[in-house]
Order: structure tokens, then sequence, then C-alpha cells
């Protein structure tokens, strides 16, 4: 029998490729732009490994076109780029890379809340633009962040490590989460589940207060979205929703785009009914909704939460490691999702 035929949708970190090319025979769509759907419905015809990104939708039809299927590792946490149920129909394993990227992401995500706080992007361009005249003492006027009441919408591993980093700032911190209480695995398991919220019914090793969203959404001084794109969650944030934030909060979003209703959130931002915003994600990836853009309270980045040298590296080789299990130990991978 020969080594098993293993398909990659982008050009990955080299560890994970060699980790691969040592029992598979790889092949790999050598860009780093989003593989085209006919290049990768001809690729994946032979394939029983496919190592996919989250741009990369796996649905039904994709599937029906790769008989030989037995594996699919996305790389990355979320997985709703994938159609599951149909993943399971033909019994495709499917596996994410939950908790390395955990605390990146965490740091992440404060990075945005600090800097949309105190508005440094903002700074940054107008000292760029040789604006900069002399001190003001009304200059650049932004919010405190310490002793601030923090909501985290959803409280899985990366809510509760964000959550984690608020105690230094001597925060007050809420979380809301749509899963029950007391169903899912505690934080820091590796197992790769469904919901943002292992550890929603386990009481985290901090203060931090289980509230509705809507009171969440009422006292937050930051909100902080941690909840997979489901059907459940999409559009969580919508209008009405936005409306019962403060005017003085600010939103940050590093989970998926669909949750928070883009068009929405451009208007509250710009009729000042919140105080600002800081994006990794969006709607309709790559594209934002025009207007978002031209917010000067608003800060942008192109989904780039678990982008460390070191994550980036390690989420690979998970995904890598998961195929191996499957195609090579003949064993269920260690995240499996399906
Ligand atoms: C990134 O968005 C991920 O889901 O890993």
């Amino acid at each position: 029998m020969g080594k098993p035929r293993v398909f990659i949708t982008r050009r990955i970190p080299e560890t994970a490729l060699q980790k691969l090319q040592a029992h598979c025979r790889v092949r790999l769509y050598p860009k780093s732009t989003p593989i085209p759907r006919t290049r990768l419905q001809r690729e994946i015809l032979e394939a029983e490994g496919l190592l996919c990104l989250l741009t990369d939708p796996i649905d039904s039809k994709i599937l029906e076109g790769a008989p030989k299927l037995k594996v699919i590792a996305n790389c990355a946490v979320g997985f709703d780029n994938i159609d599951l149920a149909a993943a399971a129909s033909r019994h495709i394993a499917v596996s994410n890379t939950p908790g390395i990227l955990t605390e990146t992401t965490a740091d992440f995500t404060w990075a945005l809340l600090l800097a949309v706080a105190r508005r440094i992007v903002e700074a940054d361009r107008f000292m760029r633009a040789g604006k900069y005249r002399g001190w003001d003492p009304l200059m650049f006027l932004g919010s405190d962040v310490h002793g601030k009441t923090l909501g985290i919408l959803g409280f899985g591993r990366i809510g509760q490590a964000v959550a984690r980093r608020a105690q230094g700032f001597s925060m007050r911190v809420l979380y809301y989460d749509p899963a029950p209480a007391g169903t899912l695995a505690p934080s820091g398991s590796p197992a790769g589940t469904q919901s943002s919220a292992e550890g929603a019914g386990t009481p985290p090793p901090f203060p931090a207060q289980r509230v509705s969203l809507e009171e969440l959404l009422r006292e937050s001084d930051f909100v902080s979205i941690h909840t997979p794109l489901n059907p459940q969650t999409r559009h969580l944030l919508n209008r009405e929703r936005l409306r019962l934030m403060k005017p003085s909060a600010y939103l940050i979003n590093t989970a998926r785009g669909p949750i928070v209703e883009e068009k929405a959130l451009r208007d509250a931002l710009k009729r000042k009914e919140i105080a600002g915003a800081a994006l990794d994600v969006y709607e309709k990836e790559p594209r934002m909704i025009p207007g978002l853009a031209a917010r000067p309270n608003t800060i942008l980045v192109p989904h780039i939460a678990s982008a460390s040298r070191q994550t980036r590296a390690r989420m690979a080789e998970m995904a890598a490691e998961n195929i191996l299990a499957v195609l090579v130990r003949h064993e269920q991978p260690a995240s499996l999702v399906t």
C-alpha cells in the first residue's frame, strides 16, 4: 500500500509540511491566497486527508467530489467553514486546533482593547502626518481601562483567558455564554468542542459574574466577543442589542464577523451610540462594509489574532498531527470536532 495522499490548501509553516511529507504523499496549493473552488475540487478527488484553512468553504458539494477523504484538519479553532453534518454522513473525521492559540488570541484582544480605548492608532496616524504641534491637555482623550467593567461574550478557553488578564487591570468581569451551565469541559481542555463555552458551568478561578446578554450589554464598558459562529450566534449582536450598549462603551471582536450585524455596528459608530470598536473579523471577509473604514473610532485589522510565529506554526503542526493520527496511526485525531 502506498503512502496516503494529503492535500493542503495553502502554504503552511515548514515544520508542519515536513511532518506530513515524512509519511504522506503531499500536494499543496502553493499560494498565499485562497484556493479557487474548481482547483480544490480537482485536487480533492484522490485525497484521503485535507488540511484546510478557515477561508476554505468545505460544503457538501465539495465533499461529494471527495470519495476517498477520511479526515479534514482545519488549521483554526473555529470550524464554521465546514459542513459538519455532510462530513459526518460520509464518516469523515473533522478536527480543529483548540488550546494552542488561546493565550495568543487573548493577548491580541487586549492589544485591541487598550489601543481602541486610548486611541493609539489615531494618535499614531496624527504623528506620522506631522500634525503634532505641541502638548495639549485635551488632545486624544480616551477612556480609562482599569477599574472598568469588561463583558465577555462567550466564556470558553479564549474568553476566560481574556477575563484572567482583566484582573491585572482591577476590572469587574461579567460574562454571558449561550451554552447551558455545566455542560462542557473545563477551560484548558484540549478537546475541540462545538462551543466556546467549555467551562461555562465551572466557576472560573477569579471573580467573574455570569449574567444575561442584555445585562452584559447594558453594564459593560468593554464588550469582547469570544463565541464560535453557529446558527445561534449569527447576528447575536444585532441592531437592537447594540442599542443596549452604553454610548461610552467599546466593542472588540476577535471571534467571527457574522456574530455582529456589521451594518448596524457601522451605524452605531457613526451615530456615536457606542464609543468605538476594534475588529479583527468581518461579516464577509476579506471585504468590510462601506463606511466602516471612515469611522475614526475604529481599529480594523485583518484577522490576525492568532498570528504569532510560534502559534501559527503550532496550529499547522497540530493540524498535521490530526491527519497523521487518522491516516497513519488509524486513531482519532486529538482534537476531533466530529
Ligand atoms: C481563527 O480565527 C481561528 O479560528 O483559529
